[in-house]
């Protein structure tokens, strides 16, 4: 499953790339929609991941959806699981 995650992060990161370079707007549409699937199916897989590993979990909740210092926020997260 991490491999999983590692390829849906390839395929944000190609759509990304192809969307900077393309000039055809639909074209653009149609990738844009494909990289969102993409981006569902990374989320999914670190769902699965984190439910296996909650002191990923632990981590992960001190670091997303806040504000501030992210790199203190890591640390703190770190410190969760210590
Ligand atoms: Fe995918």
């Amino acid at each position: 499953m991490i491999l999983s995650l590692i390829e849906e992060a390839q395929a944000i990161d190609w759509y990304e790339q192809r969307m900077s370079v393309e000039k055809d707007k639909d074209a653009k549409a149609i990738m844009k929609n494909a990289q969102q699937e993409e981006f569902k199916h990374f989320g999914m897989d670190l769902e699965f991941l984190l439910r296996k590993k909650p002191e990923w979990r632990t981590i992960l909740k001190a670091i997303l959806f806040t504000t501030g210092d992210i790199v203190k926020l890591g640390k703190k997260g770190e410190e969760k699981v210590d």
